[in-house]
């Protein structure tokens, strides 16, 4: 039996309900979530972060890349704190063992590290209890590439975002752009492309709906458009 299904719990376990929202980066789910979270008043996993955590410590460290027990060490010692913060363009600060990196984890380098480090099954065993410590009541939207498939595999509400990778590179180029990083758009579009193939093909967990996720294609959609559906299926299954 794995790690994950030892941890899964049979399904009579009675647990918090939790929304499950996957999808490729900049298809817009960690904007979804985090407000889907602020309209229920649940609390928030972003999954993506607790991966770029390891690639930061391991990129502050020098630790390489392919020292697989070392960086499974670092992700099971991460000692961090989400902190609310409104007048943050996330709306949350992350703090490691204390220290603001909020902004730091955020690069296009910290991204791309973490995508490499999320590949090893022994990575990925090492943050699924941290990833479950944040399912609390009254419940937990969370956000990642295998919440709905793995870790909250008994999800009530599992929504897998995508957008076509042209329109999600303009999205996080503008997003970037705001933030005051500059990153030319050709570069983000190819990053992007190898990041979607290494999460995709990856053996474990990789990036994919589950069978009964809800797929919605966001390229033509508003934000809010994507909010009101996905708010109506939250209704309907007398979540909201
Ligand atoms: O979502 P975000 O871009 O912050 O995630 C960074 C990387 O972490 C992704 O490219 C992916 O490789 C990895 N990740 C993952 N599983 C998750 C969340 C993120 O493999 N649940």
């Amino acid at each position: 039996m794995s790690t994950h299904d030892r941890n899964r719990g049979d399904d009579t376990t009675i647990r918090p309900p939790v929304i499950a929202i996957d999808g490729p980066s900049g298809s817009g789910k960690g904007t979804i979530a985090r407000k889907i979270a602020a309209r229920l008043d649940w609390n928030f996993l972003d999954s993506g972060a607790l991966y770029r955590l390891v690639a930061f410590s391991a990129l502050h460290d020098a630790v390489r890349l392919d020292d697989v027990q070392t960086l499974a060490w670092v992700a099971a010692g991460l000692e961090i704190r989400f902190v609310l913060d409104a007048t943050h363009a996330d709306g949350v600060r992350v703090l490691l063992h204390g220290e603001d990196v909020s902004e730091d984890i955020r690069s296009e380098a910290v991204g791309e590290v973490a995508s490499h480090v999320a590949a090893y099954p022994a990575v990925r065993d090492a943050l699924i209890d941290l990833q479950r410590s944040f399912l609390k009541l009254p419940g937990l939207v969370a956000d990642g590439r295998d919440m709905g498939t793995e870790v909250f595999a008994f999800a009530a509400l599992k929504l897998f975002l995508t957008a076509s990778v042209e329109e999600r590179a303009q999205r996080r180029h503008k997003q970037l752009k705001d933030k005051g990083m500059s990153v030319s758009l050709a570069g983000l579009l190819e990053g992007m492309k190898a990041r979607d193939e290494r999460d995709q093909t990856r053996a474990t967990s990789p990036l994919r709906p589950a069978e009964d996720a809800l797929v919605i294609d966001c390229t033509e959609m508003s934000i809010e458009q994507v909010l009101e559906r996905v708010l109506e299926e939250a209704r309907a299954r007398n979540l909201a």
